[in-house]
């Protein structure tokens, strides 16, 4: 059952990314837009490498479970794994981590150049937005919820957000571990994230206050939980199940959980936080049993 369900949200993002994305083959000025096809393949190059569609399936996930609308929920969730994967070319960029491998492969600068690698980032970012918005204006029925999500999701990505965490991520490399800094770093570049797709659910669904309130709870225990978690696996993980190296923050001085409590610590933080996440979802009853599962399987994760 679980699976079933787990299988029919991923292939509704793959579904999503495929039909959003423009192809290769239309990036020809003569069609009127003309986006070059080295670019679009870059783009697509890292959008497509795979990866564990967390947070689209956590905003399919929510929706369906608040009886929201699918096909405004799919668009939503495709700008967001937007968001995420151009997150993820910039964080690897010589500028910020230098890394060589994401997703089981090299990474997009590796194989397209620093430049384009930015300009993929930057035309995931922007394509994501044009989505949402266009989202928006197909659905006048809907309009003010889909631009309540599109604006909780710039929110939770942008400046006072992911791109917030990021900016005191790299300001904190080699100094001495602080755990308000180290909780502020985890809550924006990743619990953001990572709670955006269920806000954005909510609003396409029409949550009420309560809803919201748990929700936010969820995400935010679960976002940290999964950064504490990807701390862990950058110490005792596996590369090549990964598809990222490992040891990286050791050599970077990065400030993380294991750098601030130790492995054994960070392991019980990370327990706690799963059951505060599990809780959170009380509310929901029943109805929240593939959000149950789902964190339940993101918990111990090896990838
Ligand atoms: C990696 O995110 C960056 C973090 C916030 C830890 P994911 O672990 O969700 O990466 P993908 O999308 O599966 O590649
Ligand atoms: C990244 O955190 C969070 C982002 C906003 C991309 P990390 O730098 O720890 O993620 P990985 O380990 O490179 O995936
Ligand atoms: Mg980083
Ligand atoms: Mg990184
Ligand atoms: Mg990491």
């Amino acid at each position: 059952m679980y699976q079933e369900q787990y299988s029919r949200y991923v292939s509704m993002v793959e579904e999503a990314l495929e039909s959003l994305l423009p192809q290769t083959a239309d990036a020809c000025p003569a069609k009127g837009h003309a986006i070059p096809a080295y670019l679009c393949e870059t783009m697509r190059y890292s959008l497509l490498a795979g990866g564990k569609r967390v947070r689209p399936v956590l905003l399919l996930a929510a929706c369906d479970m608040l009886g929201g609308d699918m096909e405004q929920a799919k668009t939503a969730a495709g700008a967001l794994e937007m968001i995420h994967t151009y997150s993820l070319i910039h964080d690897d960029l010589p500028g910020m981590d230098d890394d060589d491998y994401r997703r089981g492969r090299l990474t997009n600068h590796k194989v397209y150049g620093v430049g384009h690698a930015i300009l993929a980032g930057d035309g995931l970012l922007n394509y994501a937005y044009e989505c949402l918005l266009k989202n928006a204006l197909d659905h006048p029925q809907n309009m003010e919820g889909l631009v309540r999500a599109a604006s909780v999701i710039a929110g939770r990505a942008g400046v006072g957000g992911m791109v917030a965490g990021q900016s005191l991520d790299l300001l904190s490399e080699h100094t001495e571990p602080d755990a308000d800094r180290l909780s502020y770093i985890h809550t924006h570049k990743t619990a953001d994230l990572l709670t955006a797709p269920l806000l954005a659910a909510g609003h396409i669904a029409g949550a009420t206050k309560a809803e919201f309130e748990a929700l936010e709870a969820f995400g935010m225990s679960l976002g940290i939980a999964f950064q504490i978690d990807d701390d862990l696996l950058d110490v005792e993980g596996d590369a090549a199940q990964l598809g990222k190296q490992t040891g990286m923050d050791a050599q970077r001085g990065k400030m993380t959980w294991p750098s601030l409590v130790g492995v054994e610590r960070s392991r019980e933080k990370s327990a706690q936080l799963w059951t505060q996440a599990e809780e959170a979802l009380g509310v929901f009853g029943e109805k929240a049993w593939f959000l149950r599962a789902f964190a339940e399987g993101l918990r111990g994760r090896k990838k």
